[in-house]
């Protein structure tokens, strides 16, 4: 029977088995000592001269190597105990030892935060950087929130639904992937920017309140706070108003970190509100750093921001662009209710103010959402304001217009970027950081060695040719 390794020092005087990695071997000729780690902590164990069989299977022992070890609990003479530290207390006195699995020499140190090793080495080798401490608190950590989110909304009435990744663009403003269809060949899926249209069409499907742990794709320039697939918690409610869904994301985010983070103070509550006119006025940004203390490691300063212009001169960056006009989040948020006038007209244009709020922390945008437009003619104005043909709107958004026209209820929602979230709850300076298996900054995968040359076959039958 394995016994984890952090409840050992329940068993002083008795034997037992664990099953780990060499942490640590320290050969001092006569015998050995090993620190052995499994997910549950780390043990002393000393591998004494009598025991000739185990001390010669450790003197060939390395670090990482995988091994079954049989062992006698002994308490540690009252001068060696390391108060505080788990198995402080102890000392596996080994009897045998099993390798269930050799271990090339790790490519860095794995004992340290890691900080001071290059990322790309980092990222190459993955799997054993998940098994340095910090690392593997992060992602434990990462399930903790997720888990905690979970069971929050459930009790809040809110149903999980998953919704599909092969599908057509979702437009938030940035490129979307595009996956070739074999049997469709010179059609294309496209791979979600975010949840929007799906979540709406569950609300018109008669959910009431939906929310996602939900992967989102996009093809845009990386940078420390950005991966081109990241995790949204995105939810999506019926019969609602901003203030509604405003309450309960606070709720969720005070209980959150009140629970799982004791350490962490927030700085206001409820949160503050400025909005978009005054924080570029003030902070020249729409997602102002407010706090008081900025060398507080633990202090947590939500914001939001609203009122937020729902249209914006077209850049030149989105391939979306085609007229005068475009939106500044997505084209589903509409404009507060006393602005809905105007849209119809096509009045003031640039003077509409959006539903739109977003939520920023310690000056990252963490998320954010609005009431939609619900009724087809409404998204069918936001679309002729930004220049779209009649055609081109049939053909891209017809079904969110059928689907509006088919007794969609008033709602909105949010979605927060989990893994900034996250990034700022563990003091990390990158969102990579927090993500089990991150793409560099250059969007590759070093361990998959992704984005990488298809087979000519598949292009072949995809019926592509790579122009070189
Ligand atoms: P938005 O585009 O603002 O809204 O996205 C919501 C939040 O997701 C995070 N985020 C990202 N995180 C990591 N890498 C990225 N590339 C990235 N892009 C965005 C941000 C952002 O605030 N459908 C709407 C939500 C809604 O209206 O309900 C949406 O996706 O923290």
């Amino acid at each position: 029977m394995r016994t984890y390794i952090k409840d050992v020092s329940a068993h002083v005087g008795e034997e037992v088995t664990v099953k780990s990695w060499v942490d640590v071997r320290r050969d001092q000729g006569k015998m050995v000592f090993l620190d052995l780690r499994d997910v549950s902590g780390k043990v002393q164990a000393v591998v004494l001269p009598n025991h000739t069989e185990a001390l010669e299977v450790a003197q060939r022992l390395r670090t990482e190597w995988v091994v079954e070890v049989r062992g006698l609990v002994n308490k540690r003479p009252e001068k060696n105990i390391k108060a505080g530290v788990v198995n402080g207390d102890v000392e596996l006195e080994v009897l045998s030892i099993v390798v269930l699995n050799e271990a090339t020499t790790p490519s860095f140190d794995l004992s340290t935060d890691g900080k001071e090793i290059g990322e790309e080495v980092r990222l190459e080798h993955k799997y054993l950087d998940q098994r340095r401490a910090r690392i593997q608190h992060n992602i434990r950590t990462r399930h903790n929130v997720i888990k905690y989110i979970r069971n929050y909304l459930d009790k809040e009435n809110f149903i999980e639904v998953d919704t599909p990744l092969l599908t057509n663009p979702t437009p938030e403003g940035s490129r979307s992937y595009l996956v070739p269809s074999r049997i469709y060949p010179g059609s294309f899926y496209a791979l979600p920017q975010s949840p929007q249209q799906f979540k709406q069409l569950l609300m018109v499907g008669g959910f009431e309140r939906y929310f996602q742990i939900a992967k989102c794709m996009r093809d845009e320039d990386t940078r420390g706070d950005r991966q081109p697939e990241f995790t949204q918690m995105d939810l999506e409610m019926s019969f609602v108003t901003e203030e509604d869904v405003m309450k309960v994301n606070e709720g969720l985010l005070i209980k959150l970190v009140t629970d799982l983070f004791p350490e962490k103070r927030i700085q206001s509550v409820p949160f503050p509100r400025i909005t978009y006119k005054d924080a570029m006025e003030k902070y020249g940004n729409d997602r102002p750093d407010i706090r008081e203390d900025k060398n507080d490691p633990n202090l947590l300063a939500f914001c939001w921001v609203v009122d937020f212009p729902s249209f914006e001169k077209t850049g030149a960056d989105n391939v979306d662009d085609t007229g005068e006009w475009t939106f500044t989040h997505n084209p589903f948020t509409g404009p507060k209710k006393e602005y809905l006038n105007d849209m119809m007209e096509k009045k003031n244009i640039g003077d509409i103010i959006s539903s739109q709020y977003d939520i920023t922390l310690n000056g990252y945008e963490i998320g954010g959402g609005g009431i939609r437009l619900h009724k087809p003619e409404e998204l069918k104005k936001a679309f002729e304001i930004m220049g779209y043909s009649d055609d081109r709107i049939e053909l891209n958004f017809g079904h969110m217009l059928r689907a509006l026209g088919a007794g969609a209820p008033p709602h909105g929602g949010i979605a927060w970027g989990l893994d900034r979230l996250l990034m700022i709850l563990l003091n990390e300076p990158n969102i990579r950081e927090v993500i089990a298996f991150p793409k560099t900054g250059e969007g590759r995968d070093l361990l998959m060695q992704a984005p990488s040359k298809p087979n000519p076959k598949a292009l072949k039958e995809l019926k592509i040719q790579v122009k070189e």
